[in-house]
């Protein structure tokens, strides 16, 4: 079940998101500790990496959703999820070489921002689209 306050009233589309969560939870935990030492490392890279396999996953399925629904901002909204597969893929990308200047604080608040926001401005305008319609 996901938090009310994420759902945007789609139920295929609130189900992917609070597994989305989840995960973006477990990321943020991984990272809340200092990432210091190689394990703790280790554990915010896995963490970060299913995070970004998920993210695809729902990303691509959203994408054929709202196509199916003929949202007419769907190439606007592929690309704000083009840029948000960068941003994840980048910070993995930092993680994976340990030269990251990266606080965990900083990690925690780019995951909150970027993609819980994502949910509850880009997701919700074609979610209002979709609900409209039907
Ligand atoms: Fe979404
Ligand atoms: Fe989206």
């Amino acid at each position: 079940m996901i938090d009310p306050k994420y759902s945007i009233g789609i139920p295929e589309m609130d189900a992917q998101h609070a597994r989305w969560i989840q995960l973006i939870e477990q990321f943020r935990s991984a990272s809340s500790g200092h990432l210091l030492d190689q394990a703790s490392t280790d554990a915010a890279q896995r963490a970060l990496e299913q995070l970004l396999d998920y993210t695809q996953t729902h990303f691509a399925s959203e994408e054929q959703f709202i196509a199916a629904h003929h949202y007419p901002d769907v190439e606007a909204h592929k690309a704000l999820h083009r840029r948000l597969v960068a941003d994840v893929t980048r910070l993995l990308d930092e993680i994976r070489l340990h030269k990251s200047h990266t606080t965990p604080l900083k990690l925690n608040l780019f995951v909150t921002i970027w993609l819980m926001e994502h949910i509850m401005t880009e997701d919700d305008k074609y979610a209002r689209f979709i609900r409209g319609k039907a």
